[in-house]
C-alpha cells in the first residue's frame, strides 16, 4: 500500500465517516455543514479526490473531480498538491472570517467570483448550506465543468467587465482566488467597484494578488527585469493574452500590482484589513478587504 492510498490517508476517521455516510442522504440541506464538521477539512477534501467506495452515500453527495489535465491547465498543479493549496486558502479565509465576523459562517451568503471548475466552491460545502453558496464566471466552460462534476450551489455566467452580478442580492463573504492576478487594469477597477456594491455592510472580500517575483516565472523569466520595473514604476503590470478585446481592452492576461496601487484604487470604497502569505503557494498573496 502506498503512502498516498485512500486507506492510509483517511481511515483514522472511519468512525466519523460512517456516521456521516449513514446520515447524509436524509439530512436537510441546511444541516449538512453541521454534519460535515465531524471531519476535518483536509479529510473532506481528500474524500473528493479519492472517493472511497466504503462511503457510497457520502460519495454520492460529493462532486467529482475534473481530470488532472484540467486541474493542471487551470491551476498549475493537480491532485494532492493542488488540494493542499486549496485547503490552505480556505482554512485561512475561514479563520479570518470567523475571527472578525459577527455573523456565523453557516448563516452567511458566500460568492466565489471567477469560480473556474469549482475547486474552492466544493470545499465551502463543509461550512455553508448549498442554498447560500453562489459562484460566477464569465467563461461558460467553467460553469459547464462545475455542473458536470456536480458542484452544488447557485452558478451563473457573469460579464467579463461586470457592471452588476447575475444575482440580485448582497453577500457576506466574497472571494476571488487567482482572478485579479489575470485582469487588465480597467477590468480590475470595474470588478472591485462592482463587488463593492454587492458586499453586505459587514461583509468580507478575499482576493489574491501576485508579488513582483511572479515575473521571474512568467515566460521563463524573459523580460522579468522590465516587468518588475513597470510593476514598481506604475504599481501595476499587465501582460495581455492573445484574446479578442472587449471595448478596446484585452481583459485577461497576467497581472501583478502593488498594495499601494490597490490602496489608491479602492480609496473610499474598501479598506485593506489584512494580508496572508502561505509557504505552500508563494505566488498568491491573500488580501482581505472590508467595505469602507
Ligand atoms: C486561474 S482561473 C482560477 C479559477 C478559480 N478561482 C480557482 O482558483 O480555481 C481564473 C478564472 O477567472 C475567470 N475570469 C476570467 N476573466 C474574468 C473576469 N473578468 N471576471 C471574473 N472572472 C474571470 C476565468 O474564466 C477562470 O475561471
Amino acid at each position: 500500500m502506498s503512502a498516498e492510498s485512500p486507506g492510509l490517508s483517511i481511515s483514522f476517521w472511519d468512525r466519523e465517516l460512517a456516521a456521516v455516510d449513514a446520515a447524509i442522504s436524509t439530512t436537510a440541506g441546511s444541516e449538512i455543514p453541521q454534519l460535515l464538521q465531524r471531519v476535518p477539512l483536509d479529510v473532506f477534501a481528500l474524500l473528493q479526490l479519492e472517493r472511497p467506495s466504503s462511503w457510497p452515500n457520502l460519495c454520492a453527495f460529493l462532486p467529482t473531480m475534473p481530470s488532472g489535465q484540467v486541474q493542471e491547465s487551470w491551476n498549475g498543479a493537480q491532485g494532492r498538491e493542488l488540494l493542499r493549496m486549496s485547503v490552505d486558502f480556505v482554512t485561512r479565509m475561514v479563520a479570518r472570517y470567523r475571527g472578525g465576523s459577527r455573523k456565523p459562517l453557516v448563516d452567511s451568503d458566500v460568492l466565489d467570483f471567477g469560480c473556474g471548475w469549482g475547486r474552492l466552491l466544493r470545499l465551502m460545502h463543509r461550512y455553508v448550506p448549498e442554498d447560500r453558496i453562489y459562484g460566477v464566471d464569465p467563461w461558460d466552460q467553467s460553469l459547464e465543468l462545475c455542473r458536470s462534476c456536480g458542484v452544488r450551489g447557485h452558478l451563473a455566467l457573469s460579464d467579463y467587465v461586470p457592471d452588476a452580478l447575475p444575482f440580485a442580492r448582497s453577500f457576506d463573504m466574497i472571494y476571488a482566488f487567482s482572478v485579479l492576478t489575470h485582469l487588465s487594469r480597467r477590468t480590475t477597477l470595474r470588478v472591485l467597484s462592482t463587488l463593492r456594491r454587492c458586499i453586505s455592510r459587514q461583509g468580507w472580500l478575499f482576493v489574491t494578488i501576485r508579488p513582483e517575483e511572479y515575473w521571474h516565472y512568467h515566460d521563463g523569466g524573459e523580460e522579468a527585469a522590465e516587468r518588475i520595473a513597470a510593476h514598481r514604476r506604475d504599481g501595476f503590470c499587465f501582460v495581455p493574452h492573445d484574446r479578442v478585446p472587449i471595448d478596446g481592452d484585452v481583459t485577461y492576461g497576467d497581472t501583478t500590482f502593488t498594495l499601494d496601487w490597490l490602496s489608491d484604487a479602492i480609496d473610499g470604497d474598501w479598506i485593506i484589513a489584512g494580508t496572508d502569505y502561505s509557504m505552500g503557494d508563494l505566488l498568491q498573496v491573500v488580501v482581505t478587504l472590508r467595505p469602507f
